[in-house]
């Protein structure tokens, strides 16, 4: 039986590269022999359109198979997988009705905790490798169950001051975070798109190797037009263009994540 390893990728700041590192590493992983769950916890619904069109995401969005549904009626989320057109790469879609999942949290019970009740009988089955999950640009109880239902979270920021200004927030949340999910490792942060031609992201990579304690990972993801591609063709990047130079980043990120040597 596996044992399934819950990452989430996580960052107030908006636009840092979360949900296109979550779905393409996803996509890596089930490349080097792993099964896959990604899960979707944003109400742009960014996961879900990596790998279904519009139509497809907008009927899960309506219907009763998404995450927000899920969580609403506390119930076990195996009910809510949907099957990817690649294989071993499953997927819990998500709902624009995430916008009131705060509210929805607010009257519960231990409520911190719903999205890891939600997903113990997925762990229990040992069906996955590894459960992705991609958080939205905000901090809050919803947040705050995405990083309680998981083991690590990773960090993907923007090489740019405002993108280096908001890790400093996202530590001090992640110190609050600790009383209410102790065992939460901080798997590393991951540097995108950059911009080679600019000096910045130097900087930005030298200040974050001065941090004590923060791993950050030696694969960084530059600029390359054929992430927009891949995800107006609702592919992940390597399926896209394999021999793009964000699909080889992305699956040196992805051995880096899994442990295997780059
Ligand atoms: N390496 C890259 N090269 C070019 N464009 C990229 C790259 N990475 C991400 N983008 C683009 O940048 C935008 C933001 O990326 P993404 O949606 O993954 O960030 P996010 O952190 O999930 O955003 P949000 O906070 O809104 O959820 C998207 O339009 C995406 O297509
Ligand atoms: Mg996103």
């Amino acid at each position: 039986m596996k044992k399934t390893k819950v990452i989430c990728f996580a960052n107030n700041k908006g636009g840092s590269g979360k949900s296109t590192t979550c779905s393409n590493v996803g996509y890596g992983l089930t490349l080097f022999g792993n099964k896959v769950l990604l899960i979707d916890g944003d109400m742009q619904l960014n996961l879900s359109l990596s790998l279904f069109d519009e139509d497809q995401v907008l009927s899960f969005a309506r219907g009763e198979k998404n995450l927000y549904e899920g969580i609403r009626r506390q119930d076990d989320l195996t009910d809510y997988i949907v099957h990817s057109e690649y294989e071993n790469l499953d997927l819990i879609p998500s709902s624009t009705l995430m916008s009131s999942i705060e509210y929805e949290l607010f009257t519960k019970w231990q409520r911190e905790y719903i999205l890891k009740r939600g997903l113990k009988s997925i762990i229990q089955s040992g069906n996955y490798d590894y459960i992705l999950i991609d958080a939205p640009p905000t901090l809050g109880g919803w947040v705050m169950n995405i990083l309680c239902a998981s083991d690590e979270i990773i960090i993907p920021v923007e090489s740019s001051p405002w993108g280096m200004f908001g890790l400093g927030n996202m530590f001090e949340f992640l110190q609050d975070v600790k009383e209410i999910a102790p065992d939460l490792i901080i798997g590393g942060v991951v540097i995108t798109k950059v911009d080679a031609r600019k000096n910045y992201f130097k900087q930005t990579i030298e200040s974050l190797r001065e941090l004590e304690d923060v791993k950050v990972f030696e694969t960084f993801i530059r600029v390359d037009s054929a992430i927009e591609w891949s995800q107006d063709g609702h592919q992940p990047v390597t399926a896209f263009k394999k021999g793009s130079r964000a699909a080889k980043e992305y699956l040196d990120l992805t051995r880096e994540i899994a442990g295997l040597p780059v």
